[in-house]
């Protein structure tokens, strides 16, 4: 059992203190919640996966430059992470149309965006995580325009990075997540985590759009088969060979 101070629980994260300052555990849990903690349920292994798949990521961006929160990954759904101030920012990349962008704008889901749409959200629960301009962020003094401007540069590096890699694991990144921190430097690092339950992933292999979905869209609009998706995301992202379907699947 974790006996570390609780400083914080979160929809899918618990963070606790260590001995050590600069150094926090972020404990990945099976929780989901969507359309701002409405819907909830629990997604079986999802902790264990996520920590896998961001594990992975990280250290990819890592290998490829990006500095990130991460320091180690010490047990299936335990990250050591450095301690950072979250930028109150989700930072959204957009390669393909989808989700909130449907709705909103009215643009058929499924159309290329190129170059890639980066959007910034407030991230404020009570205020239900609104689209935010460049104005709205100076006004709110949620970052300063060079770190908008870093952040906005960041997270196309990363989408070049990710995009290639899912490609690989025949998938398409569809859409994403980010949140960064500010260490005690003040200098920014890639936070939180990249898992199915932050980007949309769409299964190269099929092209019905309910058959394609990896993410956790499968939850949000009740697809089924959350957890097989979430595993075979995993599975690929480990490079690992798919599983062969099993008699009574065939
Ligand atoms: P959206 O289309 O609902 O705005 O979502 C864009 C991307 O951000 C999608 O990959 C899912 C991810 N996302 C989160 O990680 N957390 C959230 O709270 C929301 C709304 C979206
Ligand atoms: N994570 C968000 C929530 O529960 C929303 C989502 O991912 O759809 O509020």
């Amino acid at each position: 059992m974790n006996t570390n101070q609780k400083l914080y629980e979160g929809k899918a994260k618990i963070l606790y203190a260590t001995d050590d300052a600069d150094i926090i555990l972020s404990v990945f849990k099976d929780d989901a919640t969507a359309f701002n903690a409405q819907k909830r349920g629990t997604i079986r292994g999802k902790g264990e996966v996520n920590c896998a798949i961001s594990t992975h990521l990280f250290r990819l961006l890592e290998a490829e430059g990006v500095r990130t929160h991460w320091i180690d990954t010490p047990s299936p759904t335990t990250m050591r992470v450095r301690t950072v101030t979250i930028v109150p920012l989700e930072v959204v990349v957009r390669n393909i149309a989808a989700g909130s962008l449907c709705r909103q704008t009215g643009l058929p889901v499924g159309t290329p965006l190129s170059p890639p749409l980066v959007e910034f959200y407030y991230k404020n629960d009570d205020l239900g995580d609104p689209l935010l301009t460049s104005d709205r962020i100076r006004i709110l003094n949620l970052a300063a325009p060079s770190q908008v401007e870093q952040l906005q540069t960041l997270a196309l590096q990363i989408n070049n990075i990710l995009t290639k890699f899912f490609d690989q694991c025949g998938i398409t990144l569809v859409d994403f997540k980010l949140e960064f921190g500010l260490d005690g430097k003040q200098s920014l690092l890639l936070a939180d985590e990249i898992s199915p339950d932050t980007c949309r992933l769409w299964d190269q292999a099929e092209t019905d759009p309910e058959r394609r979905v990896m993410d956790k869209d499968r939850f949000r609009h009740d697809l089924g088969d959350v957890e097989g998706a979430y595993q075979r995301v995993l599975a690929r992202v480990l490079g690992a060979p798919l599983r062969s379907p099993s008699a009574s699947e065939v």
